[in-house]
């Protein structure tokens, strides 16, 4: 049985509403949806598979509700368990930091002995001139720039679902 559970931080509900829609091409009940701030070691430890949004603001910051969220669960046991990421920005406003926040949740939590899934999606089709979210030229999860890019959404993440279909 793979259970799978959403956290997201979002401040004014782009990351959310991705979020939900990650979870209905899915097939996952609204009920598996959480906003980070809600995030507790009860449905961590239950769920197999965490996929984990959030949004960058300031100047390549992670969503403020990550910044208790994020020592919280890397003091849970994520051994053995998948993560994927997914994240929202404006790559045209914030080209230099582009998704920085995707990249952050990566970078604290590589030594947590996850297994990470939902990786290597290709920079093709994106402007921006650097970002914490890549590594080896590919995004470490799914970027999502909904305000210069709406009309990839859609395309991006139904991409996006069929590669995390093959890895869950
Ligand atoms: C003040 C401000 C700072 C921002 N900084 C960044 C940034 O550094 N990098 C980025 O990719 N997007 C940045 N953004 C864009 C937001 O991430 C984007 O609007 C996102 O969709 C917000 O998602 P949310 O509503 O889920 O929080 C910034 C937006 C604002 C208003």
């Amino acid at each position: 049985m793979n259970k799978i559970v959403l956290f997201y931080g979002s401040s004014t509900g782009t990351c959310e509403n991705l979020a939900r829609d990650i979870a209905e091409k899915l097939n996952l009940d609204s009920s598996v949806v959480h906003p980070v701030s809600e995030l507790n070691e009860k449905t961590v430890a239950a769920a197999d598979t965490l996929l984990l949004g959030t949004s960058t603001w300031g100047w390549g910051d992670i969503q403020d509700d990550w910044a208790d969220a994020l020592p919280k669960l890397k003091a849970m046991s994520l051994s053995g368990k998948k993560i994927a990421l997914f994240g929202c920005g404006d790559s045209s406003s914030y080209g230099d930091t582009f998704c920085d926040g995707m990249g952050i949740l990566y970078d604290e939590l590589k030594e947590s002995g996850c297994t990470w899934i939902g990786t290597g999606v290709s920079t093709d089709d994106y402007q921006f001139n650097s970002s914490k979210a890549v590594i080896d030229n590919a995004f470490v999860g799914l970027a999502i720039d909904d305000i210069n890019q709406n009309d990839k959404t859609e395309e991006r993440i139904n991409t996006w679902i069929t590669l995390l279909k093959t890895q869950i």
